[in-house]
């Protein structure tokens, strides 16, 4: 690396961190905040009607609590402005240690322990400003994702290993950075399609060998790559795969979609996928440019790695960072999932309580 690269480099990692913050739970906070999502976990968790309404409630109650700093943390993540937000300073859930082989998907989505853990993401989202929700194409309809091996394709095989591997949150594959589908649009509903989630927040049941999650925050790439082709982004040239955890028969490839959009709340909203999208063949000589300089950029970012236990949760901005992961080492390893919407976002509602949208 020559001498006058140095600065660049120190200008990315001080951009980087500005976009990844975290948010710190002291004691009695947390413990507000465990009994609210052990409330909501009664009644069935996220899924439940009614859940929408008591996690509204418990961001409110708890907000009294917050500190101005806090406060203005979750503002900032709110209006879009950050890529990451750690919460850390979560209590524990439960001592019960992983059984010697992942339990079925259906027994795992049942346990109380991951409704506490899926109730308490929704109330965390709900703190900015986020709503939990589902796509009816999508996970079969349900707000909360288990993600963990059990399709095989990890570094261990699973007792039923196929042939074929799923290249979803539902395998143990590694998986390039992305950000979350459906792809059409970004923040506001497109020729019948609601937009990509605004917000992903993971948190752990299980995650015996601490294998990290990476994120990568874009305005750094974004930045570095100039504005002819971050204008060449925005234009509709690009086309994508669907994605393997569509519900069977819904759901399909994409044509003539843009990466990035301008938009008037949040400045920029992005939608890529490393192994999912491509450039069309007939697209101009600056927007292959473009796309080969975003990959490159995406290839040489160092991604931030965070190490999900029950004790945190990982919140991610899905237009502003991608995000990714390794071969899973240890199928025990489970995180709960769920898509938040933020308040920008003019999606197709299908149902209301719970959350449900046309993907
Ligand atoms: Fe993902």
């Amino acid at each position: 690396m020559t001498d006058a690269a140095q600065p660049d480099v120190e200008t990315a990692e001080l951009f980087t961190e500005q976009e990844i913050r975290t948010f710190s739970f002291d004691i009695p906070q947390s413990t507000l905040l465990h009994t609210f999502a052990e409330e909501l976990a009664a009644i069935g968790g996220p899924q439940a009607p009614g859940a929408k309404s008591k996690a509204a409630l418990a961001a409110i109650e708890l907000k009294f609590s917050f500190s101005k700093d806090q406060c203005e943390l979750l503002s900032a993540y709110s209006d879009g402005l950050v890529s990451v937000l750690i919460f850390d300073g979560l209590q524990k859930i439960s001592d019960a240690s992983p059984p010697d082989e992942l339990p079925d998907q259906t027994s795992l989505e049942n346990r109380s322990d991951v409704l506490c853990l899926a109730a308490r993401n929704q109330i965390l989202l709900k703190l900015v400003d986020n709503r939990a929700f589902a796509y009816d194409m999508d996970n079969d309809g349900k707000l909360v994702r288990l993600v963990a091996n059990f399709k095989g394709g990890g570094l261990t095989r699973i007792p039923a290993e196929p042939d074929i591997k799923e290249l979803s949150s539902h395998s143990g594959l590694a998986l390039g950075p992305h950000t979350e589908a459906p792809y059409r649009c970004a923040i506001n509903a497109k020729d019948g399609h609601s937009p990509s989630p605004s917000s992903l927040i993971l948190s752990a049941l299980w995650n015996p060998s601490l294998e990290p999650t990476r994120v990568i925050p874009l305005p750094p790439i974004l930045e570095k790559i100039g504005i002819t082709n971050c204008l060449a982004l925005t234009t509709g040239s690009f086309q994508f795969t669907r994605s393997d955890s569509f519900v069977r028969g819904k759901g399909e490839d994409g044509h003539n979609v843009s990466i990035l959009e301008f938009d008037d709340n949040v400045g920029f909203a992005a939608r890529f996928n490393s192994y999912r999208f491509s450039v069309n063949g007939n697209a101009s000589r600056f927007v292959k440019t473009a796309y080969a300089a975003l990959c490159q950029g995406v290839r040489e970012a160092t991604p931030i790695e965070y190490t999900l236990t029950q004790e945190s949760a990982l919140l991610i901005n899905n237009v502003r960072a991608l995000h990714g992961r390794d071969i899973i080492q240890d199928n025990r390893r489970v995180l709960v999932r769920i898509f938040g919407l933020s308040k920008f976002s003019s999606p197709i509602v299908i149902s209301e309580d719970p959350l449900r949208l046309q993907g």
